[in-house]
Order: C-alpha cells, then structure tokens, then sequence
C-alpha cells in the first residue's frame, strides 16, 4: 500500500523569520488560504508568544483557515505554551509545537543547562502542552548534531509524555544525506516506544542539502517534512516544499509515498509568496524559476515539439505554469474577475472585490491583456494602500541621452504634502535621491531589482528593494508599466516598513529560554 506523506509547511514561521521577509496580519491570512488550497496538511502560521502580532496571526489563522491542522511554535516553557494554546483555541485541528536544543553547544552556550536539566523540561513542556492542545509536535533543535544516545533519551521520554510527533530538525544544514537518513532509522529502530509517534524533519539549506537530506529521511521511516513555500527561511532557508513534492511524484517509481498536495496550485502559491514578501525566486530555481521549463537551445526545442519527455520530466501544467494565461481585458466585468481570483484561490468579499476591480480597470486601460500574475499583483498593491505613511502623489522625470536625468517627486508623508527635485544618474536614481530627501529614516539600499511580471513590452515591471536600517532588513516591491514609477513604489513600500520593524518580535532560536 502506498504510504502517505505529511508535508508541514513553515513558511508563515521559519519562513517569515528570514531578513525582510515579514508580512502583515492581511498578508499572513492571503498566504495561510493559498496553503490550505495547495493541500498542505500542518500550516505552522508563527510563534505566538514572539509578538502582539505574530499572536493575533496565529489566532485569526486559526479562526479562518479551514482544512490543515494549525500549529503554533513555542519554546520549551509555560508562557509560551499556553500563548500558543490560547493562540489556537479556535482551531478545528491544532497542534502546540514545542522545542529546546540537545546539541551540546546550544546546551553549553546558549541554554546554559545540563543535558538532565533539558530532558526535564522538554518532558514538562510536552506534558503541559498534551494538557492544553490535542496534539503536541516536539522538536529537538539542532538534533544533527546532537549525541545519539542523548537523542534517544529525549525522544522517548517525549513520546512518553504524549508527543505524537517528533521532529528532528538539522536546524545549522550541517548533516549529509547518507548522514542524515542513518540518523533517522538509529532512531526509529532504538527508541522502544518509536511506533507511537510520527518522525519528522525540518532541514536548513546551508550546505544547499536541505532537499536531500529531507529524502534521505523519508527513505528511512520519516513520515513528516517541514519545508517552506520557495525555499524560504532562516539564513539559506528551508527545504522546499515544490521540491521535495515534485521529485516525489515524480520519481513515484522509487519513493511509492504520496502527499495531499494539489501540484497545479504550487506556481500560484510560489508566485504569491514571493509578491508578498519581496523575496525574488531565482530564474533557475527547480519547479518554480522562470525558466524551469524555458528551452532555449534548438535541439532541445526541436526534441521537445516531437516528444515533450525527450528535455521535460514533468510537465509545466502539473505544477501550476499556464501556457494560456491571457485572462482578462479592459471590458471584462466584475463577475469575471471574482471568477478568476477564485480560480486562483483567492476569494473576496464585497468590498474586497470592488476595490480589485476598481484597480483592474485602471490596469486595463493601459495594458491591452492582464495576466493572472497582474491580478495576483493588483491584490498586493491593495493590501498595501490604507496602511501607507508615506504615500506617493506624483512623480515626473525627465531623461534622455543628452539630458541630466531629473525627477520631481511630490509625497503625502504623515498626511503632509511635500515635494522634491533632484538629479542622478539616471531616472531611476533621480527619483530615489528626491523620495529619500524627504523622509527619515531612508535606510541603506541593498538590493535594487527589476523584474518583467508577464511578456511583452507593454508588461508591468515588478522592482524589488531591499533596505537596511541598522540590522533591520525590509523588502518593498512596486509594479507599474512604467519602470520608473513601480522603482519609486517600491521604495516607498519598503520605507513604509522600517518604523513597523522597531515592533519586531523574539527570535525564537536565538531568545534562548
Ligand atoms: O531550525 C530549527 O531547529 C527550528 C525549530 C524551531 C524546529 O526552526
Ligand atoms: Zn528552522
């Protein structure tokens, strides 16, 4: 019989932990649904005790997203367990997650307690979590490079004390795959009370072995893997989710193990969590890259007409990539538009779908064909309007080759009108030297990216900015026609985070307990 799968996706946690990366309440709520359409069977939607408003996600997750179980992280201690039962209460499923490090450098350095002190309190804290949720997840942190006997130790007093499942986190990416598989089965075959708890794995990428080394797993009894949307999470990120489904199915010939995933929502799912946290998916990257299935050299486009198999092992449609994406133009109507955000799993209310469409008719003016990703894009531009400091009212640049480039800006900063003109070395420049001249903080600019969303000339560009503002990161993206204009929302999206960031939260690995 075919075993199944349980594929716990992170991206709203270790995700949302990596630099610039964090999302709103909206945003949080937008990408918690695309999950449960995609099929995922634990949404781990954040660490409720870390902030106000990484509680407040968990919760309204919990309240409104229907179908996966709900997790909540929480360090092995009381406070936060019951914040994140309290969290969950209004969960259909939901699961306290709870964790302390067993490597002997988290243990001598960060937690500062013995290795009998950590297994006490790892049972307490499963103990208290079983009394106060369903279901408890424990998780060993940085189990890769923990003792074996230790390990052994920790899992079964943990399963004795109500896990039901245990996660072995590599959580430094430090293991290798043969490495990683052999310390699964030790464990599976040594613990006595092994068959009362489902092994899982949550992989970092550092070695880039994050993927491999979460198959290794799975080959050697693991049931459930922790992976994120794109790859997303802490330093090098997490496992990816699209990756690990994707060679799954399709080497079923190897791994006869199945997953709840519907594999054509993963390219909308990968596209919306990368609008909405600014974060880039690398052309090249597996599944999800622009040109994951882009042949270009003419053998290659040759073999493909005559037989898709000879360059493709998977088609692009299994995963969510549309050859006909051309959905929509200026006189389609209202109905059409809620129809096709449902169809890419976004469903809106009234209001909601006024505004969209408000939004799309301005879009259809000036673009003859809006694609799914300018829909997708649309929403992204509406989650960020209301909540703005600063909002831009006009720009105007002037540039040429024989011209100085020059960009008049005009702000609403605080609900005051100002404007601005500058020079720079080329529009683009211009317009940040006159934006960042009227507001504080302006950040160091790290990143300056531009991206076409969909073909043709006509297409709206997508510009990433990334800010530092001494060790907070923030991402902003803004998309336009105009190249010039989407650089300058941009900036100002990712302006218009800094002061939020002074409200950041605990860090949940480096918070110690
Ligand atoms: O990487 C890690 O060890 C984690 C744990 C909290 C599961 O993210
Ligand atoms: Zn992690």
């Amino acid at each position: 019989m075919t075993d199944r799968l349980y594929i716990f996706d992170t991206t709203l946690r270790d995700g949302e932990q990596s630099p610039g990366c964090s999302m709103n309440l909206e945003e949080k709520l937008r990408v918690a649904q695309a999950l449960a359409q995609l099929g995922v069977d634990v949404i781990e939607a954040g660490f409720p005790m870390a902030s106000p408003g990484d509680f407040e996600a968990v919760r309204q997750i919990a309240e409104r997203v229907q179908g996966p179980t709900i997790a909540g992280l929480a360090r092995a201690h009381p406070k936060d367990i019951e914040s994140a039962a309290r969290a969950l209460e209004p969960a259909a499923q939901a699961r306290i997650h709870t964790f302390i490090a067993t490597s002997p450098i988290h243990m001598q350095a960060k937690l500062r307690m013995t290795p009998d002190e950590v297994l006490e309190r790892a049972v307490e804290a499963v103990k208290l979590a079983r009394s106060l949720a369903p279901e408890v997840e424990f998780s060993a942190e940085d189990a890769g490079r923990t003792d074996m006997d230790f390990l052994c130790r920790v899992v079964e007093a943990t399963i004795a004390a109500g896990a039901r499942v245990i996660n072995i986190p590599d959580t430094v990416g430090y293991t290798t795959p043969q490495e990683f598989g052999a310390r699964i089965r030790e464990l599976i075959e040594r613990v006595p009370n092994s068959d009362q708890a489902i092994f899982s794995v949550h992989c970092h990428n550092d070695l880039g072995l994050a993927v491999a080394n979460s198959l290794a797993a799975v080959e050697n009894g693991a049931r459930q893997v922790e992976c994120t949307i794109n790859g997303l999470g802490e330093r090098a990120g997490n496992a990816s989710l699209e990756e690990i489904v994707m060679i799954l199915r399709t080497r079923r010939d190897r791994y006869d193990i199945e997953t709840g995933i519907d594999t054509t929502k993963i390219v909308p799912t990968s596209k919306l969590v990368s609008q909405i946290t600014g974060m880039p998916v690398q052309p090249n990257k597996a599944i999800v890259g622009a040109n994951a299935f882009a042949h270009e050299a003419g053998i290659h486009q040759d073999g493909v007409l005559k037989h898709h198999e000879t360059y493709e092992i998977m088609t692009p449609e299994s995963v969510g990539w549309t050859t006909n994406r051309m959905v929509l133009g200026k006189h389609s109507g209202r109905a059409a538009l809620k129809a096709r955000y449902a169809e890419l799993g976004v469903e809106l209310d009234k209001e909601e779908l006024d505004a969209a469409f408000e939004r799309f008719k301005e879009l259809a003016d000036k673009k003859k064909e809006v694609f799914d990703e300018d829909l997708l894009a649309l929403l992204d531009e509406g989650a960020a309007a209301g909540e703005e400091r600063i909002r831009l009212v006009s720009l105007h640049v002037a540039s040429g080759t024989k011209d100085t480039p020059v960009a008049a800006v005009e702000l609403e900063v605080n609900g005051e009108m100002l404007k601005a003109t500058s020079e720079g070395d080329g529009p683009v420049d211009a317009a940040f030297k006159a934006i960042n001249s009227l507001v504080e903080p302006n950040g160091k600019l790290l990143l300056y990216a531009v991206n076409a969303i969909t073909a043709g000339t006509d297409a709206q560009g997508e510009v990433t900015v990334r800010l530092a503002d001494g060790d907070r990161i923030v991402n902003g993206q803004g998309k336009d026609t105009d190249i010039v204009v989407a650089s300058a929302k941009a900036l100002i999206a990712a302006l218009n985070k800094l002061p939020d960031m002074h409200a950041r939260g605990e860090h949940p690995q480096y918070s110690g307990v």
